[in-house]
Parts: C-alpha cells; structure tokens; sequence
C-alpha cells in the first residue's frame, strides 16, 4: 500500500509501484514539452467547452475547468510553477495542477480525450505558429533583398560559374535571384501549413470515442479547417512536423548559399562588401580583424537544421500505427530547427538591411576575365551574320592576343581585332564594356536593369 502511494497519481490505478528513476528519467518529456504549455491549455479549454456544449459534462464544471486552466496558464507563463518529472508531461502537469486549483471536476476533463490525440493537437498548434512565424521572417527577408536590388539595379558585377567570372550582371539581378529562392521557400511553408490545418482532437486514444463530440466544435475554436478524418492516421501523423522541417532544411540550405557569398565577399581580396559592425565581431588577439562570424554560423546552421529532419524521418521510419512512445522523440528535434530558423532569418534579414555594396570593387571585377567576351560573339554573329561557332573561335582568338598583351578586349586596336577578323569594324566598342554587357540583356528575367527594375516593382505589390 505505502508502495502503491507512489505509483503515478495519473494512471497508476493498476499499478503496485512507482517506477524506478531511470524509467522516469527515460520516460519524462516535462523537461522539453513545457514549451507547448499554451497550446496544451487552449486545447483543453476548447476540448471543455465542447464536453459541456454536447451535454457530456455540466456548465459549472466545464466553467471551473476553464478558468482554472487559464490560472494554471498564468502560473507558467510568470514562472511559477513547479514542473514534476513524476508527471511525465506537460499534459499530466497541467491536469494535475487544475486538481488542485479546481478540484473533482478537473477530473472531467479527459473525457472523450486521450494523450495521444492531446499530444497531437497541442504539437500541431505549436509547429503552425511556427510556420507562421517562418512565413513572416521570409517575407521581411525577401523585402530587404528588394530594398538592396532596388539600391544597386544599376550597378554591374560579375556573374560566376564555377566562381570563375562569367559574365557581368547587376547587382539588383543578383538580390533578386535571393528573393525568387526565398519566395519559393515562403511557398512551401504555406503550402505545409494548409496540409497539416485539421484537427487530431477527438482522435482520442486510436479509435475514436463513444461520448457524442462535437469535434467540428473544436476544431473550429482551434482554428483548424476540419476535423481530421481517421481517427488512427490523426493519433499516428506526424507529417506536418516532417514538413516544417523539410521546408527548414531547403531554406537553411538557401541561406547557407548567400551566407557563404557574404564571407567571401567580405574578405579583404573580394572587398565587393562591408558587413556592418553590427554584424561582425573582432579577433582577441588580432586587432586589425574584423570577422564575418554571423555568416559563418548562418553557414552552419543547416547542418542542425537537416540533421533534425534526418532524425525525425528516422524515428517515423518503420512505426506501426497508432501512437507509439518513439514519437515523443519528435519534440526536441522541431525545437531545436526552429530556434535555429528563426534565429537564422533574423540574422540574416539584419545583415542584408545593413550590408553596403562596393560598387568600386565589383565594377573592377565585372570587367575582370575577359567578362564581355560572349557579348563580343554575339555582336560577330549579329553584326557580321557569323555562325555563332565561328564567333566563339574568333572570340578565342581575340581573347588569346588580350591575355598574351597583358590587357582587356576594349584595349585591343581596331587593327589588332581586324588582324583576327578582317570584318569586324569599330562598332564592336559599343558592346565591349560591362554597362554596355549588363543593359544588353533584356530577355524576360535577364539582368538588364529594365528587367531587374520590372520585378522588383513585381515583388514590391506582392510584399506589400
Ligand atoms: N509525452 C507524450 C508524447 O510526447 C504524450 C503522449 C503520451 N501517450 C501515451 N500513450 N503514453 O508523445
């Protein structure tokens, strides 16, 4: 009997003894899921108003329920509450202070539910904040690459392949390249969003339950669009969180991309941009150095962010339907990739509203690497009616005398061109320097400033 006494207060009816403290450590996820607090209660308030709507519960209890979950609210948010890791959860937690706030009739309450659908509701709740909170960050990201491309729509720089310069393009057109990418990633996580919006509650424990729900009832004051249709796949999914951490991982992996452009950027052999104090840090022993750090981490960020992914994908791998314990290991690893994404937009939208193009650098770079050499092809096919394999030829051989004479296409005489090809008359200057590549290209999504300026004006509507 004295054993008895410390077998959980929750569901140790049949129980004859406590558990051993390492099955309560291995067992207890209070130290994490107190992070779904409010998802629990609001849950709970709407799972109580139901039960009393539907005649399965009284006004009174269903009233001292709600405003006793609203206390035990309170008491977590100003951090006075006593977490118990011999209660598991945050759902036991909860129900076990409304006892004692409210008394019998918060033993009420788990009728018609079941952990299993709880958990489910409560995650869901927390992940679809946090995809809101991703789409937000996107779309505050995105407007400050528009401010940037909008600064610079103008100014040339060169176009890498291989990081080898490849052709000139504008600065504008390579802001807005980072505005399509995060676009598409605001995209996914909308599109998640709309998939993962149905409510698990009244799931129950697998099957379903006996007492006449109303469960449109709550899904509609959880702001869910429905109830979820299968009450074993609505207790087994954990979908939304695979795909909250898919749509992560493709940004991470998109903002690891600009971040490692930042650092290269920012050295002292690219100088192509200063990254504000605000956003470097110093070196403790060289005091010269200032360090793109936040890039750095903005970098690593993914490798966290995709290793989330890879460890939920690996613990769903294989479970039987319908809830199993391994599922509580989803918690931690959408914890940790949303903190880390969060921060991460944070971060970088500071960065790119700060962040100042050197226009002097980039300009000297755009023109470095024979960068107007396809332009010059294109005005010996144009101009000269050549088949464009013979203008490459020609263009090599030109690109051959610069490079042998130490100087750039533009440098090259008239004579020196024609020495090469007879035909070619002095009009080729017009095509030659970087203003002249970048303006050229005015095909639809080119880096032509009236292309670059057509969807910047195109993003602006859409972001406002
Ligand atoms: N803490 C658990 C979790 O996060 C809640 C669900 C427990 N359900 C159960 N049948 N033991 O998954």
């Amino acid at each position: 009997m004295s054993d008895k006494k410390s077998a959980n207060a929750m569901w140790g009816g049949r129980f004859s003894a406590g558990p051993d403290a390492i099955m309560e450590a291995i067992n207890a996820s209070i130290g994490y899921d107190q992070k779904m607090a409010k998802q629990d209660i609001d849950g709970s308030r709407a799972h109580a108003a139901m039960l009393a709507a539907q005649g399965i519960i009284n006004d009174s209890d269903a009233s001292a329920i709600r405003k006793g979950l609203l206390t035990v609210l309170s008491e977590i948010e100003g951090g006075n509450f006593a977490f118990s890791t011999a209660l598991e959860d945050i759902h036991m937690n909860v129900e076990a202070r409304l006892t004692e706030i409210v008394g019998p009739a918060a033993g009420r309450l788990h009728t018609a539910r079941s952990r299993n659908d709880q958990v489910a509701t409560d995650f869901k709740l927390w992940v679809r904040g946090q995809m809101d909170a991703a789409i937000d960050g996107l779309s505050a990201l995105m407007a400050v690459f528009v401010d940037q491309a909008e600064a610079g729509a103008d100014m040339v720089m060169p176009g890498f392949t291989h990081l080898q310069v490849a052709q000139p393009v504008t600065w504008g057109h390579h802001m807005m390249a980072y505005v399509e990418m995060f676009a598409r990633d605001r995209s996914r996580f909308i599109d998640a969003r709309k998939r993962m919006n149905e409510s698990p509650l009244g799931a129950a424990a697998l099957a379903g339950t006996s007492f006449p729900i109303d469960r449109d009832m709550t899904a509609e004051a959880l702001g869910f669009d429905r109830p979820s249709a299968n009450s074993l796949d609505a207790v087994s999914d954990r979908d939304f969180a695979l795909e909250f951490l898919t749509s992560c991982s493709i940004c991470a992996t998109h903002i690891s991309r600009i971040a490692e452009e930042l650092v290269i950027w920012s050295s002292a052999q690219f100088r192509f941009v200063t990254i504000s104090d605000r956003f470097s840090t110093g070196s403790s022993i060289m005091p010269q150095k200032k360090n793109p750090d936040a890039a750095e981490l903005l970098r690593s960020k993914v490798g966290r962010i995709t290793g989330s992914l890879v460890a939920l994908l690996t613990i769903m791998k294989g479970l039987p339907l319908a809830y199993s314990k391994d599922m509580q290991e989803d918690k931690e690893q959408v914890f940790d990739a949303a903190d880390s994404m969060m921060l991460s937009l944070a971060a970088l939208t500071g960065m790119i509203a700060d962040m100042r193009p050197n226009e002097e650098p980039l300009r000297l770079a755009a023109a470095s690497g024979f960068s107007t050499a396809t332009d010059l092809a294109d005005w010996l096919v144009r101009a000269l009616n050549m088949p464009f394999r013979d203008a490459h030829h020609v263009t090599g051989a030109l690109v051959k005398m610069a490079e042998d004479q130490g100087c750039d296409l533009h440098e090259l005489s008239l004579a020196q061109m024609q020495s090469v090809e007879a035909k070619i008359t002095d009009a080729v200057y017009e095509v030659l320097g970087v203003e002249n590549s970048v303006a050229s290209r005015i095909s639809y999504g080119g880096t032509a400033p009236v292309q670059v300026r057509a969807q910047i004006k195109r993003w602006r509507e859409a972001l406002a």
